[in-house]
């Protein structure tokens, strides 16, 4: 826990979380259950996977996005059963509701389970068991986001894409988004443009993954060639002028994950990712957890570094909470009960922070 006094405001705040692989909460306490209870044999080659510290510690030495995608993949080979994930997910809302998150647009990666033999629909029926009883028991609501993984072959991302279960439930509902994600640079958002045509035809919402190790190009690319509503890290961004200055005036919303950067050495320190200069050129954008038990640290944790690093003033962190209910992908009668709760946190703690 941080020492600032805005902790318990930052706690209090009704926050909105756009950047989560579900994949990403499987903490290594969970996975060696996991492995114990479906008889997964973890490498016996890699001594990180000893033991749930010795993993831990190795989470501490990510070199790049691809080392830490390698124990990702992995990690989640320990996920058979529709249980499986709806306890994944639920340890994820746990840790939300504790964060006090009101919101939450998650993503998944149907592939990664779909390659081992793992059905979408044991995928999906986990997932969605967790999101009911998170909004039951914790009062979180919550979207899914479907991602496709860029390192993969377009091809077998076109056709889980058209996948008659996936299709099912995009038109029912259950999954209201896409994204793109995996390994950045050597994929560009180009390849993809089938899909991201046929999902805006379906009215689906749709995300990517640029400009976190790739070039900014890559974020102007997910802008006009996918016709993206939302850019994922996007903190390359600062390479453009006037591409910056484009996505200030549109409007569009990044979702910045802070201590990812630094665990993927995408930047030094917190104080290197540009929450100043968007603050500053009216870029909008929320602040997300990203893979949360990789990179040490769930919502609250990031709220608590950003704070550490820039000092923000309560009007600067409503201004960041407001655009994340803002531009959240659910109802606006949701919108404006975080926007009422928004205003009477800040009525309260505003004397209280203000000096
Ligand atoms: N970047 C790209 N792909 C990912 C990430 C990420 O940060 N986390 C999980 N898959
Ligand atoms: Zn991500």
């Amino acid at each position: 826990m941080c020492k600032s006094a805005f902790h318990s405001f930052l706690q209090e705040l009704p926050k909105c979380e756009h950047h989560m692989h579900l994949e990403g909460s499987l903490s290594p306490e969970v996975l060696f259950t996991l492995a114990k209870r479906n008889n997964i044999t973890l490498p016996q080659d890699d001594p990180a996977f000893q033991s749930a510290e010795t993993l831990l510690a190795r989470y501490d030495q990510f070199t790049s996005l691809d080392d830490f995608l390698h124990y990702y993949y992995i990690g989640m080979s320990v996920l058979i059963s529709a249980s499986d994930f709806e306890d994944l997910a639920m340890d994820y809302f746990r840790h939300a509701a504790t964060d006090g998150i009101s919101h939450a647009e998650v993503f998944f990666d149907p592939q990664a389970h779909i390659e081992r033999g793992i059905s979408y629909n044991t995928v999906l029926t986990g997932f969605s068991a967790a999101r009911a009883r998170a909004e039951k028991e914790f009062g979180i609501t919550s979207e899914l986001i479907c991602c496709f993984l860029r390192h993969l072959p377009v091809p077998n991302c076109v056709s889980i894409f058209k996948d008659a279960d996936v299709q099912a439930s995009f038109k029912n509902g259950s999954v209201i988004a896409i994204g793109l994600d995996s390994s950045e640079k050597p994929f560009p958002p180009a390849l993809f443009e089938e899909i991201y045509a046929g999902a805006k035809e379906l009215g689906l919402r749709r995300t990517a993954h640029a400009g976190e190790e790739g070039p900014s190009t890559f974020i102007s690319d997910a802008l006009d060639i996918l016709k993206v509503e939302r850019i994922d890290h996007g903190i390359r961004l600062i390479e453009d002028e006037a591409l910056l200055q484009k996505i200030a005036k549109d409007g569009t919303m990044l979702s910045v994950c802070p201590l990812s950067n630094v665990l993927l050495r995408c930047v030094k320190e917190v104080k290197e990712v540009p929450i100043r200069k968007f603050l500053d050129a009216g870029v909008k954008f929320s602040i997300n957890s990203d893979d949360p038990a990789y990179f040490g640290g769930y919502l609250l944790d990031n709220y608590c570094a950003v704070h550490e690093a820039f000092n923000l003033s309560v009007a600067e962190w409503t201004s960041i909470c407001r655009a994340g209910i803002e531009g959240s992908w659910c109802s606006q009668a949701r919108k404006d009960e975080m926007l009422t709760r928004l205003d009477e946190v800040v009525r309260l703690w505003t004397p209280k922070l203000s000096v």
